[in-house]
């Protein structure tokens, strides 16, 4: 721990040194354990966010935190120029972990996202049979992925693609949870070589669709011979009480795109699972990344994956998350800034008043701070409730208790 700097000299030097890309809550995390974080002073807080759902199996896991010392002193990366003793047995690991026949393994969630997207053209062209150049891949409004330059150019958020165009051509855009308008897309265009979703969206605000809506994707992407494209990267490895949000209504996709958990907070660790036909479409040299596939992440995601699986951290989070919301619930019973609440497993979200340039979920989560539990607004009027899978019933009972003060506090105001 750098204890030679307070709280204030720190946000002062990221202030001053540091890109104006974030606007965090001012609170300075100096260590993590489990559900819990400590500032530079000291003071303990609930993590309510899991750093977006990237520290499901909790924070410095003991046996991820052991797997990466151990493969640390061996070798942590040798470019994908070799093979490496790692690669090849973390790759049977988590095709059969999942049911897929192959993996394709990068860093971030974003780069996990752009591979999909190329791995989809790719497959338009070689197996499709979509004229070169013309293949197009689907979103959906409200969809958020990352802020390489394809997926701004899928996003309607300004904030993420305003001031960065030109964008970029071949994407199509329909509403969430449209089911018609899926059809009505996939049918009056045979050059559709992908549709790329959420099953559950994150950033837009835990947008939950309706039951039946990711079967009914799955059917409407076989009858038109288009990619089914999860991308899982926050709602996947047991944050939505399931080890993925597909599994909520026994859905495969073609494609299935993990990022963040995937190395329980410890790496930037990103896979993309799909079939031989789909991956083996993409030949050597045509994709790839320095880092992805080194012997140090495959350590560590093969660590991350036992954890969420030996620990029933899926049931876990199930369990919990019901508790929380029927919490939420009775809270939103009784104070009408509570407009609404929603989620699937520990993946929540509390409306609070009834529009965006509202400050009141800021203030609040400011005073969450205060009172130990830190969560952040999405979307200014939506604040994210996602603790680590590793916490407890006691200890969602504690953190139920400090946010319904502090709303009822606010509430008063
Ligand atoms: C659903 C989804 N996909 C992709 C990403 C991008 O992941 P990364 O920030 O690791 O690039 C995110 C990040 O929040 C996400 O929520």
């Amino acid at each position: 721990m750098n204890s030679n700097l307070t709280s204030a000299q720190a946000m002062e030097l990221e202030d001053n040194y540091g890109a104006h890309n974030y606007h965090p809550i001012p609170v300075v995390i100096a260590k993590g354990k489990g559900a819990k974080v400590w500032d530079l002073e000291g003071k303990e807080y609930f993590d309510f966010l899991s750093a977006y759902s990237a520290v499901n199996q909790g924070h410095c896991h003991p046996k991820i935190i052991q797997a990466l010392k151990d493969q640390a002193e061996k070798v942590t990366l040798t470019s994908r120029a070799f093979y490496n003793s790692e690669l090849g047995t973390y790759e049977k690991f988590i095709t059969e972990y999942f049911g897929y026949e192959k993996v394709l393994p990068m860093n971030t969630g974003v780069e996990g996202g752009e591979t999909a997207v190329k791995l989809a053209r790719k497959w338009g062209y070689k197996v499709k049979g979509i004229a070169d150049n013309q293949a197009k891949v689907v979103f959906v409004e409200g969809n958020f992925w990352g802020r390489t330059l394809a997926a701004i150019s899928t996003s309607q958020d300004p904030s993420s693609y305003a001031g960065f165009g030109p964008y970029m051509p071949g994407f199509l855009s329909i509403p969430y949870n449209d089911l018609n308008a899926l059809e009505t897309c996939l049918s009056s265009d045979s050059n559709i070589a992908g549709f790329m979703f959420e099953p559950i969206q994150g950033e837009a605000g835990v947008v939950v669709p309706h039951e039946g809506y990711l079967a009914g994707v799955r059917a409407l992407c076989t009858k038109y011979n288009v990619l089914m494209i999860a991308d899982e990267v926050q709602t996947g490895l047991a944050r939505t009480g399931k080890m993925l949000a597909c599994d909520h209504e026994n859905v495969k996709p073609d494609i299935l795109v993990l990022g963040k958990a995937l190395s329980g907070g410890v790496l930037p660790v990103s896979a993309v699972l799909s079939t031989n036909e789909i991956i083996l479409t993409i030949k050597p040299g045509e994709h790839g990344s320095t880092y992805g596939g080194n012997p140090l992440a495959c350590a560590v995601a093969t660590a991350a994956l036992e954890v969420l699986r030996d620990e029933h951290m899926a049931e876990n989070s199930e369990r919990l998350g019901e508790l929380f919301r029927s919490e939420m619930r009775k809270l939103q019973s009784e104070v009408s800034l509570v407009t609404l609440v929603r989620g699937k497993g520990l993946l929540n979200a509390v409306v609070i008043d009834d529009h965006e340039e509202s400050e009141a979920a800021w203030n609040i989560c400011v005073d969450l701070a205060r009172n130990g539990l830190l969560a952040k607004p999405t979307h200014g009027n939506i604040i994210r409730f996602a603790p680590p899978l590793c916490i407890t019933e006691a200890e969602i009972m504690q953190c139920v208790e400090i946010i319904s003060n502090v709303i009822k506090a606010h509430a008063k105001k």
